[in-house]
């Protein structure tokens, strides 16, 4: 039984092949709309969502199939006082599949230990969100037509950032990526990444100048500073406002690069941006629902 915890759970071509099943999916949905007719998606929300959960729960419906869970914990077994293994052990005798999300970091890993069906990692912490990679990836391979040769900024909170550090980790698979990681200095990726890099020898470069570096990125992808993991609100404070894409600042960008965000936004990109073509974080978002088909036909063994 597979799950995905971390991105490197699929190969580079296992990975490829959701992709491409996810545009096989775009190009014809109606061979795909009873797929999954009898099966059950459980979701398992511990924390805050809206794209991610409701992305799931739109694709298990597209295909066919049912959706249950909880959005909100306060209203689960868990208020009671209840351990996450025992409410996986639980959910995993009524669904097929599982996708959860949870404040802690490694959760998800410590969920496939007692489930009887696959896991979905659809955010643990500030660790990994490996199905928002599949959907980066999803958006910048249908953009850019290539997921190699790209020098790749990304912006914000790059230390409590999962959405980065699961991007980072997948987009350095690939030959002659470069990573231009800009961020405030409290908020640099941690240094296992960097680490990581540079025991691969994978060309970064660390900086809080986003006006020096812009004018070279293929790809530029803003992230919120993520308040819920601060300790202190007055650091939140401090730093949340640090980067700002506004239509004067896109001035310089290449005419070819594109703008990805997560989302949610809070500040970082003003609205008078998402009119710029370059800005495609809204078809990100629908890149997210067929790459979560993909995902749930693959990980169920549905050809
Ligand atoms: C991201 C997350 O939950 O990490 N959102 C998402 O899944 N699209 C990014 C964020 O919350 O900032």
């Amino acid at each position: 039984m597979r799950n995905l915890i971390d991105p490197f759970d699929f190969t580079v071509e296992e990975t490829e092949g959701i992709l491409n099943l996810a545009k096989e999916i775009i190009a014809n949905p109606e061979n795909y709309s009873e797929k999954c007719k009898g099966k059950i998606l459980a979701t398992l929300f511990f924390e805050a969502s809206t794209r991610t959960r409701l992305s799931f729960e739109s694709a298990m419906y597209r295909l066919g199939g049912n959706v249950l869970g909880f959005s909100d914990a306060s209203n689960s077994a868990v208020a009671k006082g209840e351990t996450l293994g025992d409410t996986i052990q639980t959910v995993s005798k009524y669904s097929d599949i599982i996708a959860m999300r949870h404040p802690k970091e490694g959760s998800a890993l410590v969920a496939t230990k007692v489930s009887g069906v696959p896991i979905i990692n659809a955010g643990d912490g500030g660790h990994q969100h490996p199905t928002q990679t599949l959907t980066d990836l999803l958006t910048i391979i249908s953009k850019k037509g290539k997921l190699d040769g790209l020098t790749i900024g990304l912006v914000g909170d790059l230390k409590f950032g999962r959405t980065i550090h699961s991007l980072i980790k997948s987009m350095s698979r690939y030959p002659n990526n470069k990573f231009i990681l800009v961020s405030p200095e409290e908020l640099k990726v941690p240094e296992y990444i960097t680490n990581d890099l540079r025991e691969k020898n994978i060309e970064f470069v660390e900086t809080q100048d986003l006006d020096a570096v812009k004018g070279e990125m293929d790809i530029l992808y803003m992230t919120r500073v993520q308040r819920e993991r601060f300790f202190n609100e007055d650091d939140y404070i401090r730093l949340k406002d640090t980067f700002i894409l506004t239509p004067e600042k896109l001035e310089g960008l290449k005419e070819d690069m594109i703008i990805l965000h997560p989302l949610p936004r809070v500040n970082e990109i003003h609205k008078s941006v998402d009119s710029d073509k370059r800005a495609v974080y809204f078809e990100q978002v629908e890149y997210g629902k067929f790459v979560r088909m993909a995902l749930i036909l693959t990980l169920l063994e549905i050809a």
